[in-house]
């Protein structure tokens, strides 16, 4: 490091010498500009310079200053007011209609499965997705909005407007219904079916298929048999009938294998 800058200050001893060689002093170097002290001037010449330059400077600027004043921009185009009448097109309208085949983004429906219910112009007799409790949680919430008012809450339709003079739907239990594939219940929950309206446009794709699960569990309620219950959960089945909390004190006795008709019993204690 000492050397370096020994040899740093070598070289400004070096330039030193040499400007004081050339005649002048190296301090005043920077400050001074050799054409102004060297070059001999006729009297006026540096003034008139001086000017000439201010006026060219204002007068660049000025440009500028216009030039920065007159710009077209694309806001400043021709253009047309939304949905404004046209001449230049054949059809009189200004708006285009979508060329064919066009998709929003974020709405290509490549899952043909979970979009349509079919595979390959087919119904499909899977879910798309993994029927979890949860789901069929969901299925039963929205079925019993959408479409209990119907084909009522077991899915016989008789539901309430139906009651009131609307077509009778089928029942759920039917055999052509129970043996139809998920597909189909999609596809009319999706597209209407005869005289029920699509429901497309009120439950989101996966919302149909909750409900659609749902059916599936209602169908299977209806039609279930002492086999279909877990071993451990039948005995709770075999037991006397469970007993309302409000009145648990008035035991009922003597029926067997009742089905609970409200949600509101907790299982009995005294298994045989
Ligand atoms: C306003 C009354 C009404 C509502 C609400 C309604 N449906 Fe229907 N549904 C009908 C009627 C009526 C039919 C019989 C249509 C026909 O055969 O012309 C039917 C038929 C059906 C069928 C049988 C199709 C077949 O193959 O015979 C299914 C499945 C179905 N509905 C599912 C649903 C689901 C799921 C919902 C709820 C998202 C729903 N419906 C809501 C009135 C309704």
């Amino acid at each position: 490091m000492r050397n370096e800058r020994h040899i740093v200050g070598g070289r400004r001893n070096d330039v030193r010498a040499l400007w004081s060689m050339a005649g002048r002093r190296p301090w005043t170097l920077r400050r001074e500009r050799p054409i102004k002290d060297e070059r001999p001037q006729a009297i006026g010449e540096a003034p008139r310079r001086r000017w000439t330059n201010v006026v060219i400077g204002m007068g660049v600027g000025l440009c500028l200053v216009l030039v920065s004043g007159c710009r077209l921009d694309m806001h400043d185009q021709p253009r047309y007011k939304p949905l404004a009448a046209s001449r230049f097109f054949p059809d009189g309208r200004s708006a285009r209609p979508l060329v064919k085949g066009t998709v929003a983004r974020g709405h290509l429906r490549l899952d043909e499965h979970f979009y349509t219910g079919k595979v390959n112009g087919q119904l499909v007799d899977t879910f798309p997705f993994p029927i979890t409790r949860q789901v069929l949680e969901r299925g039963r919430e929205r079925y019993n909005i959408f479409c209990a008012v119907c084909h009522d809450r077991t899915g016989s339709g008789r539901g309430m407007i139906v009651e009131r003079g609307f077509p009778h739907p089928p029942s759920f239990h039917i055999e052509r219904l129970q043996k139809a594939p998920v597909g189909h219940f999609y596809d009319v929950i999706t597209n209407g079916f005869g005289r029920m309206y699509s429901y497309a446009s009120r439950i989101p794709p996966r919302d149909r298929w909750a409900i659609v699960a749902y059916i599936r569990a209602l169908q299977l309620s209806q039609n279930a048999t002492l086999d279909d219950v877990p071993p451990e959960e039948r005995a709770k089945l075999l037991a006397p009938p469970a007993v309302k909390r409000h009145d648990a004190g008035i035991q009922e006795q003597g029926s067997s294998g009742a089905r609970s008709t409200t949600g509101d019993q907790s299982p009995t204690t005294n298994h045989e």
